[in-house]
């Protein structure tokens, strides 16, 4: 991916204070600081001698290098150069388009499309925000977070039951520009402590990816939206891919609000499973011949998201498919 001209969270506004701070995207580091006219992201490199200014202060508004005090707006212009008496050179750094919303930091390159998405629908309520990271590409975390066969393996006991019962069901693979989703139905309740907590009966699934790496799970009982979450994942270096989690639900009174309370340490225990399953992959990866991953059968996502990444329109636009499996 080299042009992105999504809204991308890649930090949370709780933890940008005063300080400038520094974040990893696409092997390149940003320095994010509260500029006078709001959120600010700039290559997190002093043009004068590279010094990090994410290791400097913010003074009036601007970021202020720690090696001879330059300071660049928001905007990424040279603002003040100390002990120059002169007229200023015209000095810029790139910036990149930010915006705060709802308690989350969103970046752009290039101009952005629309606005970053309305993550407090109508009734919804949101439940918590929180970072992740996790060794591999942005699209291995992507589908592990989107791909439902691991969770016999990688989850037992918390996210499916000990018994090795599997059940029938259809999933429909659809998509469109920049999108593709895997629908579940016909799923039984599902046996781990996770689905006791959360569901009564489970009617529906989905499972979308959408550019520039946004991860999406909705579970859908009959009354409506059970739960969702969503990864706005980011290559931050080679091999470490970041991410922003929301999960969110609909407003149930005291009851669902307790439930959640459960809900979120066994959701942390679940994000550390897959982070260790996916840091031996990646470890191991780099090992024998060089192989591209095998896409077997049941892994409806992965094709369609590497199109997704290359800018390309997925299969499942133009070819919806259905499949039987057992899950
Ligand atoms: S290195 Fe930043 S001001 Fe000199
Ligand atoms: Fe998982």
């Amino acid at each position: 991916m080299t042009e992105n001209n999504y809204w991308q969270a890649v930090a949370l506004s709780r933890d940008l204070g005063v300080n400038p701070r520094r974040i990893w995207w696409n092997n390149r580091p940003l320095v994010l600081f509260r500029g006078a006219e709001g959120i600010a992201a700039l290559i997190d490199r002093c043009p004068h001698r590279h010094a990090p200014l994410s290791a400097g202060r913010v003074v009036a508004g601007a970021v202020e290098c720690p090696y001879h005090g330059w300071r660049f707006d928001g905007a990424g212009h040279c603002t003040h150069l100390p002990g120059l008496l002169d007229q200023m050179p015209r000095y810029r750094l790139p910036a990149f388009r930010a915006h705060e919303q709802g308690g989350i930091i969103y970046l752009s390159e290039g101009e952005p499309m629309g606005t970053p998405p309305a993550i407090d629908a109508a009734g919804t309520l949101r439940l918590r925000l929180m970072q992740s990271a996790a060794q591999g590409r942005l699209i291995d975390v992507a589908e592990n977070i989107l791909d439902a066969t691991h969770t016999h393996f990688t989850h037992r006991g918390l996210l499916r039951g000990l018994s090795a019962k599997r059940y029938r069901v259809q999933v429909e693979v659809t998509g469109g520009p920049g999108w593709v989703e895997a629908a579940y139905s016909g799923e039984d309740r599902q046996q781990g402590i996770v689905s006791a907590l959360l569901e009564g009966a489970r009617v529906r699934t989905i499972g979308r990816y959408r550019a520039p790496g946004i991860a999406e799970l909705e579970y859908w009982g009959p009354k409506g939206l059970v739960l969702s979450t969503t990864f706005h994942l980011r290559q931050a270096t080679a091999d470490m891919v970041e991410g922003i989690g929301i999960l969110a639900g609909p407003h149930q009174g005291l009851w669902g609000w307790l439930k959640m309370q459960a809900f979120t340490p066994l959701f942390r225990i679940a994000l550390a499973q897959d982070r260790r399953m996916l840091a031996l992959a990646a470890a191991n990866a780099g090992h024998g011949p060089a192989q591209a991953p095998l896409i077997g059968p049941l892994d409806f996502l992965r094709a369609d998201m590497a199109a997704i990444d290359a800018g390309l329109l997925p299969a499942a636009a133009t070819t919806p498919l259905r499949h039987q499996i057992e899950l």
